[in-house]
């Protein structure tokens, strides 16, 4: 597949006009990076979803989901380490007033050659001085000193104000999963290893939010925990590697646009993290994490909570707080991923170019457009549209001519065109065209539910 004639904005602007994402709030001006999925895009969207519950629930061995509450008792990000250091390094410009992460601009400034996930804050702040780092919206140097931003949305619970008590729109899903460690372990009887799965809404205030979906305010996290003991994690942080890079291929990720990457600086509770990084139009960028998060999260939710969180191995007695590997990816950085993997434009015979988005079949919002040649076809269409409607989302259309009909279809990446012709009334064939190939076949009509069934599976 031809890469890179994608850029954000040809992205943007596709996913605007085709119905996939529209900006937030857009009839009263918008909020900022916030972006509401249209038509095309809810559907393309649950179906990643739907392909990552399938392959790490369904498919999996010993793998449970759950869909916890996201606003949960204050306790857990107390517990979590969340109130005291989920937190960013912000700098704000004198002059313009703009706001800046610190480890970002020394970033952009060393193009990549500074790290600044090994510096302290002050370290931060004397780069800054020495290489006399600008502002990137204004070009002035007139910086604050760098102070430490929560980036943990609060509210409050409670119908008068002396009843208010300040709680959190959750950062990140993977509370949810440990806090059910016990309920779901003891429901499922599940034994060491297993694992808890969770897709949710997530919330970030994000200081440099951007790049279209890439780093939004609300996004949604599709998380795997999977608690083992202690011995056996190393050896199942390497296969969530391999699961988690195994599942884009099977996406259709061309592997030269992934690669891992180390963290550089671990998290307080991480023995080992890594992020497979995506070759994003603006750059490679992280796109999951896969973290060996220890015992950490069990055994501060035991002391918090004053509950025990061991677990007792059934066939030895031996009693130990599971160590966790958890795989996190977030659905709009996936879908943004997807949506940039499978842009193309390709020019036709005859000097056209089309746009196409050639992604899996089964990320696609409809698996078929069915499309009479001429409008006095239209119910033979529909009657066809209707019995593939019971198996499949299918997009109709009768609206202009056949090959506009075709481009159409081809910017929304739907996988296959079934043309209703002449021939259709006479002995009950169609045309199915091919999105990638283009060519066409001709099947009988009591062909298409196995044809896409088969052509659509993941
Ligand atoms: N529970 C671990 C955790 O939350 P993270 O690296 O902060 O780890 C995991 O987030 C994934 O969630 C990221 O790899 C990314 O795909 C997604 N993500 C994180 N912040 C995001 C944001 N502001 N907007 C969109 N996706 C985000």
């Amino acid at each position: 597949m031809a890469k890179k004639t994608v850029t954000m904005d040809k992205l943007v602007a596709l996913c605007k006009n085709r119905g996939i994402i529209f900006p937030g709030s857009e009839i009263y001006g918008g909020m900022g990076n916030t972006w509401d999925y249209g038509p095309v895009g809810v559907e393309i969207k649950n179906n990643i979803k739907r392909a990552w519950w399938k392959r790490f629930v369904q498919e999996s061995e010993n793998s449970y989901g759950v869909d916890a509450a996201i606003l949960m008792n204050s306790r857990v990000w107390e517990a979590s380490g969340h109130t005291t250091s989920f937190s960013d390094p912000k700098m704000d410009c004198k002059e313009c007033k703009s706001r800046h992460r610190a480890d970002n601009l020394i970033e952009a400034h060393s193009k990549g050659k500074v790290n600044p996930d090994l510096m302290t804050n002050e370290e931060m702040e004397q780069y800054i001085q020495e290489h006399h780092v600008c502002c990137p919206v204004c070009g002035k140097f007139n910086w604050t000193g760098i102070r430490t931003f929560n980036l943990m949305f609060e509210t409050s619970r409670g119908v008068t104000d002396e009843s208010q008590n300040k709680i959190y729109l959750r950062p990140e899903t993977a509370q949810g999963e440990f806090v059910n460690f016990l309920n779901v372990q003891r429901t499922t009887r599940a034994k060491i290893p297993f694992g808890i799965a969770q897709i949710g809404k997530a919330f970030r205030n994000e200081i440099t939010p951007g790049n279209f979906i890439f780093r939004t305010i609300e996004f949604e996290q599709m998380e795997h925990q999977w608690f083992c003991k202690e011995g056996t994690d190393g050896e199942y942080y390497a296969e969530f590697k391999q699961r988690a890079w195994q599942f884009l291929l099977d996406l259709g990720f061309n592997p030269e646009h992934l690669r891992f990457k180390d963290h550089d600086k671990l998290a307080h509770y991480a023995k080992a993290a890594c992020d497979i990084q995506y070759d994003f139009p603006m750059g490679w960028s992280e796109l999951n994490g896969i973290h060996n998060r220890t015992d950490y999260d069990l055994s501060r939710h035991q002391e918090y909570s004053g509950k025990s969180l061991t677990y007792v191995d059934p066939v030895t007695g031996e009693k130990y707080i599971p160590y966790v590997i958890e795989y996190s990816i977030g659905a709009d950085r996936l879908m943004l991923a997807v949506l940039s993997e499978a842009y193309d434009e390709e020019t036709l015979e005859g000097g056209d170019v089309r746009t196409v988005l050639h992604f899996h079949p089964a990320l696609a919002a409809y698996k078929a457009a069915v499309l009479p040649l001429q409008k006095n076809l239209a119910p033979k269409a529909k009657e066809i549209a209707s019995m593939l409607k019971k198996h499949f989302p299918i997009s109709y259309d009768e609206a202009g001519s056949i090959g506009k009909r075709y481009r159409r279809q081809d910017e929304i990446g739907t996988p296959y065109c079934i043309t209703i012709d002449f021939d259709t009334m006479e002995n009950d064939t169609v045309t199915v065209r091919d999105r990638d190939s283009m060519e066409q076949i001709r099947l009988n009509v009591s062909e298409l539910v196995d044809f896409l069934r088969e052509k659509c599976a993941f």
